[in-house]
Formats: structure tokens, C-alpha cells, sequence
């Protein structure tokens, strides 16, 4: 059994959900995809879905058993995480088997914040923006040890084979 994790994390939420599957999975680990029976894809969200790199590269696997993994600044709502899941693998082609998937918060860019402020200084009565920034404080302590744990756990009950 060979594993092999690709990710696209930018400012390193996503990649601390990498390194927990690439430490439970140390002894599996391979770099090329190509050689692997089970591929993690891993992204952060870009506009609702995989960033246009890690698209580029899930529309190339091809085979394999594909687990599924991501952070996203939205929080609070597993619906959101669901339909994230959903687009990310209907990026995949059909010979792959879908075996899991786990997204979490990710914090974001203080600039998303402060762009936030400005706005609502322009429009105070608008709900939104205060529900949005009232997010992104919560995002900031995302992914947070219970976030990894969670993840951990998942791949415990995980059938590789
Ligand atoms: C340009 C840009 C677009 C983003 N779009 C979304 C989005 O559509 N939905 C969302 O929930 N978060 C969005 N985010 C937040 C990031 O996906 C989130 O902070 C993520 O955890 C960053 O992961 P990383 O640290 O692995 O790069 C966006 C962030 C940036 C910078």
C-alpha cells in the first residue's frame, strides 16, 4: 500500500491538516502519484473550491482511491463543507473511488478583515458584514488541536485497502 499527499497551501493552514495524514501514513508515503493506491488531495478554498493549481492536478489522478481534504475561511456550517467536498471531487475523473474527506476553518489574511471594516464603516446597517467579520475572528484560531484531532481520528477508521 502507497500513499502520496499533495496539497496547495498558501499560508499553512492546509498544510498542518498534510502533515498529520503524512505522519499517520510515514511508512506508505511515495512523491509520485502515479506510484500510489490512495492520493490525499488537499486545498485551501479558493471562491469556493480547489485553488486552480490543486484543480490542474486532482483532474489528472486517475485509478486511485482519492481522500479528499481542505480548509476554508467560512466556518461553523457543515453544509458549507459538503458542497466544498462535493465540488473538489467533481473534479476527479470517474476511474477514481472516492474512500473520505475532511475539511475544517482555516484563518485568514488580516487584509480580509480590515477590507470588512472599511465596508461596513460605509454601509453600518448591512448584517452580512458584521456576520462576516464576526467569522473571520472566529476563523483565527483554525485549524485548532481539536480540528487535527478530529482529522486523526477520521483516518483511524479509514480502510485503506
Ligand atoms: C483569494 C482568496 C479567496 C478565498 N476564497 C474563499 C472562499 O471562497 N470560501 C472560503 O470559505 N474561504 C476562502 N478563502 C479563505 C481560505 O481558503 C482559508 O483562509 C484557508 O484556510 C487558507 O488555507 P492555507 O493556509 O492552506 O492557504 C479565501 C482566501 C483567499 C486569500
Amino acid at each position: 500500500m502507497k500513499v502520496c499527499v499533495l496539497y496547495d497551501s498558501v499560508t499553512g493552514n492546509t498544510r498542518m491538516l498534510a502533515e498529520v495524514i503524512e505522519k499517520k501514513y510515514a511508512a506508505l508515503l511515495v512523491e509520485n502519484p502515479a506510484e500510489a493506491d490512495v492520493v490525499f488531495l488537499g486545498s485551501w478554498t479558493d471562491k469556493g473550491s480547489f485553488s486552480e493549481k490543486m484543480k490542474e492536478q486532482a483532474e489528472k489522478i486517475q485509478g486511485k482511491k482519492v481522500f479528499i481534504f481542505g480548509t476554508c475561511g467560512f466556518g461553523g456550517n457543515p453544509e458549507y463543507y459538503e458542497r466544498l467536498f462535493e465540488r473538489a471531487a467533481a473534479l476527479l475523473d470517474e476511474s477514481n473511488t472516492v474512500i473520505g474527506h475532511y475539511y475544517c476553518q482555516g484563518k485568514m489574511p488580516m487584509a480580509v478583515k480590515e477590507r470588512y471594516v472599511s465596508m461596513l464603516r460605509e454601509h453600518p446597517e448591512d448584517k452580512k458584514l458584521e456576520a462576516s467579520i464576526q467569522n473571520f475572528e472566529e476563523a483565527l484560531s483554525h485549524p485548532d488541536p481539536e480540528d487535527l484531532e478530529r482529522l486523526s481520528e477520521l483516518l483511524d477508521g479509514l480502510e485503506l485497502d
